[in-house]
């Protein structure tokens, strides 16, 4: 049987034709975004709830925090939850994404340029390492070397892996794991 990169050089266009793998993808980028959005607020423009009061941007940058808008449980269903499948359901459906709502790459005319093929290059990445090999976390064998300290958390939206800020984001504790090879088993 041929192996995932015997079947993808022999045909690169399979990239574009891999639905659950790019939903797995959007939803992963959904639960986990590593960037956010920074924008110059500019006279004449304001932030508004649609139930409260406004603030003038002007004079400030405002931070687009990509986690909350992505798990907003007012326009989501079952926001903390990882369901890939909300990403090929139609229109309608109770898991459908709200509009605006998935940002990553932030969201309309000044957004990463650089999206699609960010896109692409993780789709083909995940094609050819999912069949190879098995990801088991380590946290118990972390946690017996490193102890949670005094104020530290370990656990947010009740998972153990989580983002932080280190520059950019990261995941807490740089994901501990072990990488089996799935012939191994
Ligand atoms: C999943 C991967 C990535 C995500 C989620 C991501 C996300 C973003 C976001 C949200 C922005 C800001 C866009 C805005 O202001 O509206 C941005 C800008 C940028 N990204 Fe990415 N990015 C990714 C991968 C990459 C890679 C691989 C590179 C370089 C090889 C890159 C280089 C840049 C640069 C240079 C900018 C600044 C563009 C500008 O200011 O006009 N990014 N990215």
């Amino acid at each position: 049987m041929s192996s995932p990169s015997e079947v993808l050089i022999g045909n690169p266009e399979m990239v574009n034709r891999l639905p659950y793998t790019y939903a797995v993808l959007k939803e992963t980028l959904r639960l986990y975004p590593p960037a956010n959005g920074m924008r110059e607020g500019l006279p004449g423009v304001f932030i508004r709830d649609k139930h409260g009061p406004s603030f003038p941007a002007e004079g400030f940058h405002i931070w687009v925090v990509h986690t909350a808008v992505q798990r907003n449980p007012s326009s989501l269903t079952r926001p903390h939850d990882f369901i890939p499948d909300r990403w090929l359901v139609d229109p309608g459906h109770p898991l459908y994404p709200p509009a605006g709502g998935w940002r990553p790459f932030e969201h309309g005319p000044r957004n990463f340029i650089g999206q699609n093929i960010s896109l692409m290059a993780v789709k083909a990445t995940l094609a050819l390492v999912v069949r190879q090999f098995d990801f088991h976390d380590a946290y118990a064998e972390y946690d017996a070397i490193h102890p949670l300290k005094k104020n530290e958390i370990n656990t947010l939206f009740n998972e153990r892996a989580f983002m932080i800020q280190k520059g950019v984001v990261h995941p807490a504790q740089g994901f501990p794991c072990k990488v089996t090879l799935c012939d191994a088993k």
